[in-house]
């Protein structure tokens, strides 16, 4: 029997290595993802070893995540419960996926992983890989051992012999962290009171708005088919380009989101969040799509957005209604080709500008200015009466309306 565990290399996934060994007597493959979390990945290998684990797998999956992953949702404008850029929710479907792909190669019947029972994250990992491999068995330790306080962990690492060192070389935060390439996100501590604020020093991707730079930094960026491929025309690969991103909005304190948001599971949940390059990237988006979108194109998206986003953060990704709805946008996504000027001001991004070779914006029809005769004022007449017709039938009828 064997079980591939999606690994971090910190402490509580070494004892998760050493619990499935000894609960299940199975061997354990490891898998650990570089996703742009910003640690590296890897020391991973030798604390495997050191557990005695044989396969191992490390992979860098940073530009699948952003090319298959990332950029496809943003091409919707998604934003869960009107705030959240989904940082988390987006890169568990990938773990998932690489999960089921190692359990076929190494054939392993089973996966595991270090989500608790109270969260979004299992229910992501779970349904991911049910949907991709129905016989799969999935082991969640969190759900099932009794090692529910730090102290009860460490004293386990003491009886096994777990280097503690495991838990990362840095001072353990009073957070719980999770990073990606999209976004850093913080739960717990002193968070679980909803009325208290975050202090300063927990943020660790932005500097705040108050001490950002009282210049403003101006961008542009270039699109193609719906995505972004270019800042201030270098073109960057899309890991590349989102990391620029971070950069450039984390300086100017951009992307910082302090939410309380409905988990799957029924429970309110606060989580505090850093989305430099996923807050500039959906103002640019929305910029572009704004003169190359038809109108009811843009409005129908807009309907079916909060659908998107409640699948992608309930975790739906690899369903056929999300496959249904990601052709629907891709379709629309074809005209959504040229740039957008933005600029980045002390926690604020603002586009000034937009211009594409698609654009359906007709300045010869919008101007204020004498036109050349494309538009006739006369047809309004006429548009109005026919849409007030109604109106005036009940108002005739003596309707009340006040
Ligand atoms: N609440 C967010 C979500 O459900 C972030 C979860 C963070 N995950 C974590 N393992 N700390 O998407
Ligand atoms: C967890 O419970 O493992 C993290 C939070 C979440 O998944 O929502």
């Amino acid at each position: 029997d064997k079980v591939v565990l999606a690994y971090s290399g910190g402490l509580d996934t070494s004892v998760i290595v050493r619990w499935l060994q000894e609960t299940y007597g199975c061997e354990v493959v490891t898998f650990t993802a570089d996703i742009g979390q910003g640690e590296e990945v890897e020391p991973a290998r030798a604390k495997a070893q050191a557990l005695g684990v044989k396969d191992i797998y490390i992979d860098d999956l940073r530009e699948e995540y952003v090319r298959d992953f990332v950029f496809p949702m943003f091409r919707a404008n998604t934003i869960y419960e009107g705030e959240y850029l989904l940082g988390t929710s987006i890169a568990r479907p990938l773990i998932a996926k690489r999960l089921i792909e190692i359990a076929n190669e190494t054939g392993a019947d089973a996966i595991s992983h270090g989500a608790t029972g109270k969260g979004n994250d299992q229910v992501r990992f779970e349904l991911g890989a049910y949907a991709l491999k129905p016989g799969i068995k999935v082991i969640a330790p969190w759900r099932e051992w009794d090692l529910t306080s730090r102290e009860k962990l460490m004293q386990y690492c003491e009886q096994h012999k777990i280097p503690v060192d495991f838990s990362s070389g840095k001072k353990k935060s009073p957070y719980s962290m999770d990073a990606n390439l999209l976004h850093i996100s913080y739960e717990g501590g002193i968070l679980e009171d909803p009325w208290a604020e975050a202090e300063e020093d927990m943020w660790r991707w932005s500097v705040s708005p108050e001490a950002a730079p009282d210049e403003p930094v101006y961008i542009t960026l270039t699109f193609e088919n719906g995505d972004p491929v270019a800042i201030d025309g270098e073109r960057l690969s899309p890991a590349t380009l989102l990391e620029k991103l971070n950069k450039l909005g984390g300086a100017n304190g951009i992307g910082r989101l302090d939410i309380v948001e409905n988990r799957y599971v029924g429970m309110k949940s606060r989580g505090c969040y850093e989305t430099p390059g996923g807050t500039i990237l959906l103002k640019a988006h929305r910029a572009i799509e704004s003169i190359t979108l038809d109108r009811e194109v843009a409005h129908m998206k807009d309907e079916l957005m909060p659908r998107y986003a409640n699948l992608i953060y309930n975790g739906y990704w690899w369903s056929p209604e999300r496959r249904m709805l990601q052709a629907a946008i891709d379709e629309s996504q074809q005209v959504v080709n040229g740039e957008v000027r933005l600029k980045l001001y002390k926690g604020s991004v603002s586009a000034v500008g937009r211009r594409s070779t698609e654009s359906l914006f007709d300045e010869r029809i919008a101007t204020f200015e004498e036109d050349a005769g494309a538009y006739d004022q006369k047809d309004a007449e006429g548009f109005i009466k026919l849409n007030a017709l109604r109106l005036r039938i009940a108002a005739g009828k003596g309707r009340k309306l006040i």
